[in-house]
């Protein structure tokens, strides 16, 4: 935990130019909600923060393995609770399959419970002749294009709280209730994919823990239930910087104040700019915080980011996730390595092999190639093992849907199986199939 900075407070970020904030018509009505959204409770404690800081300590030696992933956006609709156990399960699955291979316990961080606001390349959209503001996440508008779905509605920042809030409180009661307890790897398992072709490899790892488990059991002979329940932790993009204002707080008997929000809040690759209203945020509170790092970046800029978002070099603290493409990798990561190694700086490095390697099809849907995000990832394994740095995490864009969104993988998904069910509202995600193959390409690489 930090101690806080007496030229920082939770507002201090006005003082500077804040990128990607949508435009309410009506100050007042947002104020209003700001007010209310400030004086309920939060959603996450300063315990499970610092718990998850330890943890991303034990990530930053090397001893633990950082696993990050959701939706691209959370909807309001999708606040359901089969989308939400489909979530959990695919995180699972992966998480033990890397595991069982890395011989290193993983830390589940879902982008989930509140992952409601995006980024967007132009603030408006236009469509044959017809401009509207762009959709900007469910937490200020809505996509489809019509006016009044469009127009930036405050009220929708208290739906967004109240659906974290569900989302979580599902959760967590699945967890209470042993949904990820290690003895039963079953109740993880998801209805459509008995023939998918990564179900065998599964089950074969599945039979091996559960014989390891019964056989420790018999020896301890007692029940190892507490020993080997897996939790989850969330994180969303910190982009709507009133609403995460709103709900960071002093705790008693910790200095320093913090996002109780989400357990993991990242700084975007647009909102990086070290002047901006988003690094002076998200320097002053206590939480990991985590920042996407693309090409653009200098690494003289990142030295500087560094230094202001954790001039104590706190382990655990910053979770640096690159994303550059698997073309760029090569060319970009290794200086930024260097650069975090001059500054006397040790992170955590995670690959988020999504970003980087969006394309348009030839009918204009927004894809990714399975083989690209591999391979951005066997290149993160080989730079940071010739650099002498430890690859701690990947971060995925991913559904336990059938959804068929990305091209490529298993099944060999074409251009034109992408309209079968193309359900996102901004970029594409890995399918189950999908999701559960790059497990197994981690558990490969760090086996
Ligand atoms: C995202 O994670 O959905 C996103 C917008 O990423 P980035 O900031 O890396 O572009
Ligand atoms: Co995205």
């Amino acid at each position: 935990m930090s101690q806080p900075d007496r030229n920082w407070a939770p507002d201090s970020w006005m003082d500077r130019v804040a990128l990607q904030q949508p435009t309410y018509p009506d100050e007042g009505q947002l104020q209003q909600v700001l007010d209310e959204l400030t004086k309920l409770p939060p959603l996450v404690t300063s315990w499970e923060v610092e718990s998850l800081r330890e943890q991303l300590t034990e990530v930053a030696q090397g001893n633990m393995f950082l696993l990050q992933g959701g939706d691209c956006a959370e909807i309001f609709s999708e606040c359901e609770s089969s989308i939400i156990a489909s979530k959990l399960k695919i995180l699972l699955q992966m998480s033990l399959v890397i595991s069982n291979g890395s011989r290193k316990k993983v830390v589940r961080v879902g982008r989930f419970a509140g992952q409601y606001a995006k980024p967007r390349s132009e603030d408006m959209e236009e469509i044959d002749g017809v401009r509207m503001p762009s959709y900007r996440g469910d937490s200020v508008n809505a996509a489809a294009f019509e006016p009044e779905a469009r127009r930036p509605d405050p009220q929708r920042l208290l739906r967004a709280y109240e659906r974290s809030a569900l989302t979580l409180n599902f959760i967590r009661s699945l967890v209470d209730g042993g949904f990820a307890d290690l003895h039963h790897p079953e109740y993880w398992k998801l209805g459509f994919v008995a023939h998918s072709p990564q179900a065998a490899e599964y089950q074969k790892i599945v039979d091996s823990i559960s014989h390891s488990l019964s056989l420790l059991q018999t020896l301890a002979g007692a029940n190892m239930g507490e020993v080997h329940r897996v939790d989850f932790f969330t994180s969303h993009e910190g982009l709507h910087l009133p609403y995460e204002q709103a709900q960071t707080r002093q705790v008693p008997r910790r200095p320093g104040w913090y996002n109780l929000a989400t357990h993991m809040p990242w700084i975007g690759d647009r909102t990086r700019d070290p002047q901006g209203a988003h690094v002076e945020y998200f320097r002053g509170i206590s939480n990991p915080i985590g920042m996407k790092v693309g090409p653009t970046l200098a690494p003289d800029e990142l030295a500087f980011l560094l230094e202001t978002l954790n001039p104590r070099r706190q382990l655990g603290r910053v979770i640096l996730i690159h994303r550059f493409g698997t073309k760029r990798i090569e060319d970009c990561l290794p200086p930024l390595i260097q650069a975090v190694r001059k500054a006397g700086q040790k992170v955590v490095w995670c690959c988020d092999p999504m970003h980087g390697n969006t394309r348009k099809t030839s009918n204009g849907i927004k894809t990714r190639n399975f083989q690209d995000i591999l391979s951005e990832v066997e290149s993160a394994f080989e730079i940071h093992s010739d650099l002498g740095t430890y690859l701690g995490g990947v971060h995925c864009e991913l559904t336990g849907e059938n959804v068929t969104e990305c091209l490529g993988g298993a099944r060999d998904l074409k251009e034109e199986d992408l309209q079968r069910a193309y359900k996102s509202c901004v970029d594409p995600r890995l399918n189950y199939e999908q999701a559960l193959e790059l497990a197994f390409l981690i558990a490969r690489r760090m086996g």
